[in-house]
């Protein structure tokens, strides 16, 4: 039995001592609700692969409730600090090298030399951590392949009963995971887009982040083709949706369910995955999606919306 706990100071403290006990609980923060396991705990984190049902190979970001945390973890170079100081608490993670007897599980980093470490900025997600006590290895509270959720309904509708607790923060505002930053030869390199846009970044490091490329000094494990994905066929850039379509718009226009009908990207990415479980819901076979810009938060949103569409 999966328990739905509020987020009262008691709440948010069962929560904590399930954690501690070695428990998973689901967590609430900013981007999208997280599966939570001690991170130095190996079968509170091979339980977090098993409830998932998560290929062993895609690694674990570890949660911390202070930067200071950080230092215990990882090797912190100097080029990271304006980005951690200008972004922390919030939505963006970084991948750093792991340090020599660092309290995480080998389970957490799949074989990698790296970690990756986030501090979340939600309220209840900062509580939750400062009551463990210790870093805790949270991926998407969704089973593997499937939509990110965003309301605690989200999290039991795909895991009920196959974890100890889920604790309820309401909705997440942000709606998309966090920027993932790596620093391979002292260049901050973007792994995987969201939260934290490059045009912000730009501005802390004087200089535009560049994605990944095939080569590059670091892995980024998780980025299979196919994710994010609602159970429809999906179909990208669309003005004129077909009959048989349900019609996902941005901006002023007739459709089904609308990201912003005002445009905005930060509502259209807080709506984003809530509308895929919306679509699910209604059985919704092929879905057809307007264009969405790529600027600003456009770009994380346009990545799962790729991601969606391609092929399974
Ligand atoms: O917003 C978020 O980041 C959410 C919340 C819960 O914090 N978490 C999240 O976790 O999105 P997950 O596991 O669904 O995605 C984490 C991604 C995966 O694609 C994984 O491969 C990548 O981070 N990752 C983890 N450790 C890494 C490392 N050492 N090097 C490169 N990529 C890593
Ligand atoms: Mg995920």
């Amino acid at each position: 039995m999966t328990e739905v706990l509020p987020s009262t100071e008691e709440g948010i403290a069962r929560a904590a001592g399930l954690l501690r006990d070695g428990a998973l609980v689901a967590m609430p923060t900013e981007t999208v609700y997280g599966l939570a396991g001690l991170a130095r705990d190996d079968r509170a984190v091979a339980g977090i692969y098993e409830a998932k049902g998560r290929p062993s190979f895609n690694p674990l970001i570890v949660h911390v409730a202070e930067a200071a945390q950080l230092e215990d973890l990882v090797e912190v170079p100097a080029v990271a600090r304006p980005v951690i100081d200008a972004f922390w608490p919030g939505p963006l993670t970084i991948v750093l090298p792991l340090k020599p007897g660092a309290p995480v599980s080998p389970l957490v980093t799949a074989g990698l030399r790296t970690l990756a470490v986030r501090m979340p900025a939600h309220p209840v997600a900062r509580a939750l951590l400062r009551g463990v006590g210790a870093g805790v290895a949270a991926p998407s509270a969704n089973p593997s392949g499937r939509i990110s959720p965003t309301t605690a309904a989200h999290v039991m509708a795909g895991l009920d009963g196959r974890i100890a607790a889920v604790l309820d923060g309401g909705d997440c505002a942000v709606g998309v995971e966090s920027t993932i930053l790596g620093f391979p030869e002292g260049r901050a390199v973007i792994l995987r887009e969201g939260g934290v846009t490059a045009e912000a970044l730009a501005q802390v490091l004087g200089y535009t982040p560049r994605h990944r490329a095939e080569g590059d000094a670091i892995d980024a494990p998780g980025q299979l083709a196919s994710h994010y994905a609602p159970q429809g066929r999906v179909r990208l850039g669309v003005t004129r949706p077909e009959p048989h379509e349900v019609y996902l718009g941005f901006g002023d226009m007739a459709c089904d369910l609308n990201l912003s009908a005002s445009g905005d990207l930060a509502e259209a990415a807080a709506n984003l995955f809530r509308h895929f479980h919306a679509m699910d819901a209604r059985g919704a076979e092929r879905i057809a999606v307007a264009p969405v810009p790529e600027e600003g938060l456009g770009a994380a949103i346009n990545d799962r919306l790729r991601r969606a569409a391609a092929p399974r």
